[in-house]
């Protein structure tokens, strides 16, 4: 059994966990601690490796970050503080660690996870994984192979970025009715399907578990599934991409 260590950093936790990476399971307890507010670069920094010695764990690590990474630099920062753009996650965090860290996009991650072990699997074409939390990730997929760092929740709906109207966050703030969530969600799914024609879509976030809720009232001719890893996807997908590049 070969495992690796994943962990997801959130607006609100920051978790990781032991992971069978055949599996694509949990392989030990996640341990999860808050967000530290303001989440700033060392606070942050300080949280990760709190979660990496609480589990345990000294070897390489996969790490998901809410915004754009591109070879381990931070590019955005939509929902967390500014001050990670320009950041080198991934060479701060091994030097803390004293191991490689690989960092990725956390809908990224997410996809990954949900390619090989969940809802994806086993499917061709253009697959589009949609997280919907705070934000809206996205993670675009050719034939099982990644298009990295898609942004795709802030494309432009009805003039507003379409994060901020049709996001987890977004329903709750508004205390929208699941009914009236959906009706967002069709302009944002009709629209996504308008311009990449894709075979499946895959709904992640937390509140996939409640999908029943909303995925039936949504009318497309694609067809949408719920994810199948729910809150695990990112620590999943996190510590197999590390796998794969640290191999
Ligand atoms: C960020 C994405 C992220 C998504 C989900 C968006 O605001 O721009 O990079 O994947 O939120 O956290």
């Amino acid at each position: 059994m070969s495992n690796g260590f994943g962990i997801d950093i959130g607006g609100t936790g920051i978790k990781g966990a032991l992971v069978d990476l055949e599996r694509g399971d949990l392989a030990g307890e996640r341990v999860r601690i808050p967000t530290p507010q303001p989440a700033t670069v060392p606070a942050v920094l300080d949280t990760v490796k709190a979660v990496i010695d609480q589990a345990g764990w000294d070897g390489p690590v996969g790490c998901t970050f809410p915004g754009i990474v591109r070879h381990g630099v931070i590019g955005s920062a939509a929902n967390v503080d500014k001050g990670w753009i320009g950041v080198d996650l991934a060479q701060q965090l091994s030097e803390k660690i004293g191991h490689p860290a690989v960092i990725l996009n956390d809908a990224d991650a997410a996809g990954i996870a949900e390619m090989q072990f969940g809802a994806g699997r086993d499917r061709n074409g253009v697959v589009i994984i949609v997280t919907l939390g705070t934000g809206i990730g996205t993670a675009v997929f050719v034939d099982g192979t990644l298009v990295p760092n898609t942004e795709l929740g802030h494309i432009e709906l009805d003039g507003f970025d379409a994060e901020t109207r049709a996001s987890s966050a977004a329903r709750e703030r508004e205390e929208l009715s699941y009914k009236k969530w959906a009706v967002r969600l069709q302009r944002y799914f009709s629209h996504m399907e308008m311009l990449f024609s894709p075979d499946l879509f895959i709904v992640g976030g937390g509140v996939s578990k409640k999908s029943e809720k909303f995925l039936p009232r949504l009318d497309l001719k694609t067809e949408i599934v719920p994810a199948q890893l729910l809150n695990q996807s990112g620590i999943v997908g996190a510590a197999v991409e590390a796998a794969r590049v640290t191999a």
